[in-house]
């Protein structure tokens, strides 16, 4: 999603419409603005793209002081309906909300009044009234009920308020998404990211987690969470807003490579307790039905569903069944009527998989979708749906959408596990301890990019690559061959690393890179033998590894876990700047490869 906020004296519409077309990338589910003016409070909202909100604006325009707020929305709770779009209000007051309030449900009980959208959001604006009406009337009265309203709220937000108790100011706050400012001569700008601002500011203030406060023209009081008042620091923004929208990175790609550990954070959120997993989509006890899974998509996707094969059967011991969309559909497959049939898409659009889950609901079978995309084709055709929550993914190469398709997978597993009670104890502490740490396993280290931007120049020859893993890293291999092929136009391969004996080792020699997974914590003895098969054949190898390994021509060192999956996205990272730094070398576009589309609705 998408903030932009202003205060001053200049036609508001067009600042706020010319932000949000910058930030429209980020989320097109719905768009609305709401103008806090002399006359009143007006708002405007529109289903769909910026075009229909432009329309429904038409020929308005403000004159005179006036603070107004903006949003584009890419949706996470709620249907994108008129209804659900930003900005939500009250009698009074109006609110736009980037991120996930996690107790709204508890909140919304807590306020009286009716609730007009199912969004999360809503509930921010009912408990500012709630806490403004408890006030004393004075000057600081908006103020403290903002800040009791950003106190009973968990979870991430980025906010912005405007009311008519305090017309010509705007209340705000940042908490694990992002938020910015900049106090200019023209007024007093606000947006979620510097695209937004990019040629009307020349500098901008990014508010840190926990800071709040409220802006006027030309005054600004700014606090941390523990109510001290801050001293703003502003920073020079970028010149161009191509530039800005990649907020300082070459690619797309790139950037959401560096995203993924918000990503994580992001589908974590409210979905994780002490009791285990909560799935609050699914109705509850409906997985108990199912003696089957079978998971069906394709490209990148069908990598995650490989992976989540092996999560589902050791950890829910579901019998787990993986298919090619396009293959599936012509097969004439025999479907389990008591299976549950999964789609798993970025885009919700690929023409296969929606077949398939068509195909799969014609023989009477229930359906569920893992989806980035809601209201898509995918989400509406499925009889339930787990959204992905990675946020818009602009680079064709998949990457935090992988990230959270294979989480989301794992969340599935250790609910459904736990459904048949087929996790111990020990195993359910385990896995949300892990669950917890991806986070920071997939965090980008500079060393490790550093290290690959060095590297890579050594691997643009060659006849060709094998990606070599086992368990859960075979499909992971499949994952990095497929990255370096999309962008690099190399010839790659992922193979299960004990099958290499049975035909690929013919290939072995100097000129054939082998990039190895080898993680310490799932069966390492096992594929430094299949390593040693092909090092003796002198294949050159890549060993992505937590230690030295004398056979290894070149190292890339990850940090040692405890739990395989903490490898499998440490190590996922490592794969996806590998073909990254290898592409950008060749001098490819990274973010639109040839002959690729990012969203296929051709079979
Ligand atoms: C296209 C994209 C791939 C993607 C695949 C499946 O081929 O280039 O990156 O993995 O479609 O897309 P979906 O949106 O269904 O996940």
């Amino acid at each position: 999603c998408g903030i932009v906020g202003y205060i001053g004296q200049q036609e508001a519409t067009a600042i706020l419409l010319e932000g949000l077309r910058e930030l429209e990338y980020r989320g097109y589910d719905s768009a609305g603005i709401a103008l806090l003016e002399g006359s009143g409070l007006r708002r405007f909202r529109a289903v769909g793209k910026l075009d229909h909100l432009v329309d429904r604006v038409g020929d308005y325009t403000t004159s005179g002081a006036v603070a107004g707020i903006g949003h584009t929305r890419w949706a996470t709770h709620g249907k994108p309906t008129e209804a659900n779009a930003h900005p939500h209000g009250l009698t009074h007051s109006q609110v736009v909300h980037n991120g996930i309030i996690e107790n709204h449900l508890t909140l919304r009980d807590q306020v009286p009044g009716d609730f007009l959208s199912q969004t999360d959001t809503e509930v921010i604006v009912h408990l500012f009234e709630a806490f403004l009406a408890q006030q004393a009337p004075g000057e600081e009265a908006a103020l403290k009920a903002f800040r009791a309203t950003l106190n009973a709220l968990h979870g991430a937000y980025a906010i912005l308020l405007v009311t008519e108790t305090r017309p010509g100011e705007i209340f705000f706050a940042r908490q694990g998404s992002p938020l910015q400012l900049s106090m200019t001569d023209s007024g007093c700008h606000f947006a979620s990211s510097d695209a937004a601002m990019v040629g009307r500011c020349e500098q901008a203030v990014y508010l840190e987690d926990g800071q709040w406060g409220v802006a006027g023209v030309d005054a600004l009081q700014l606090f941390d969470d523990s109510g001290q008042a801050v001293d703003p620091q502003p920073k020079p923004l970028p010149a161009t807003s191509a530039a800005a929208q990649k907020e300082g990175f070459r690619y797309f790609m790139e950037k959401e490579t560096y995203e993924q550990s918000a990503v994580v954070s992001d589908i974590l959120t409210g979905r994780i307790g002490k009791g285990g997993i909560r799935l609050d989509e699914l109705p509850a006890d409906w997985l108990k039905r199912f003696s089957s899974i079978t998971l069906c998509a394709c490209g990148t996707s069908y990598h995650a569903a490989l992976t989540g094969a092996y999560l589902l059967e050791r950890l829910a011991k579901v019998p787990t069944r993986v298919e090619i969309a396009s293959e599936f559909r012509y097969r004439e497959p025999i479907l389990d009527p008591t299976g549950l049939f999964a789609v798993i898409s970025q885009s919700g659009e690929t023409a296969d998989t929606l077949e398939a889950l068509k195909l799969a609901s014609a023989q009477g079978l229930e359906t569920l979708a893992l989806c980035n995309v809601d209201n898509s084709s995918i989400v509406r055709a499925a009889s339930h749906t787990v959204l992905l929550r990675a946020g818009i993914e602009k680079g064709v190469a998949s990457t935090k959408a992988f990230t959270a398709q294979v989480m989301a997978l794992w969340l599935l597993a250790i609910y459904w596990g736990q459904a048949r009670s087929e996790l111990s104890e020990e195993t359910l502490a385990r896995e949300l301890d892990a669950l917890r740490r991806v986070r920071v396993a997939v965090k980008v280290q500079p060393r490790v990019h550093d290290r690959l931007h060095r590297l890579s120049k050594r691997y643009l020859h060659g006849h060709g690559f094998f990606f070599i893993g086992r368990d859960i890293f075979y499909p992971l291999a499949l994952e990095g061959a497929l990255k370096l092929k999309e962008i690099s136009y190399l010839h790659a391969e992922g193979y299960p690393a004990g099958e290499m004996k049975h035909g690929p080792i013919a290939l072995a020699d100097a000129e054939l890179f082998t990039v190895a997974l080898m993680p310490r914590s799932c069966l390492h003895e096992k594929i430094k033998s299949n390593v040693e098969e092909l090092s003796a054949r002198d294949a050159t190898i890549v060993a992505i590894t937590t230690e030295y390994f004398e056979l290894a021509d070149d190292i890339i060192q990850i940090r040692a876990y405890d739990h395989p999956m903490l490898e499998f996205f440490e190590m996922m990272v490592v794969l996806q700047l590998l073909a990254l730094e290898i592409a950008v070398r060749l001098g490819n576009d990274v973010d639109m490869p040839r002959n690729l589309a990012k969203s296929v609705t051709v079979e």
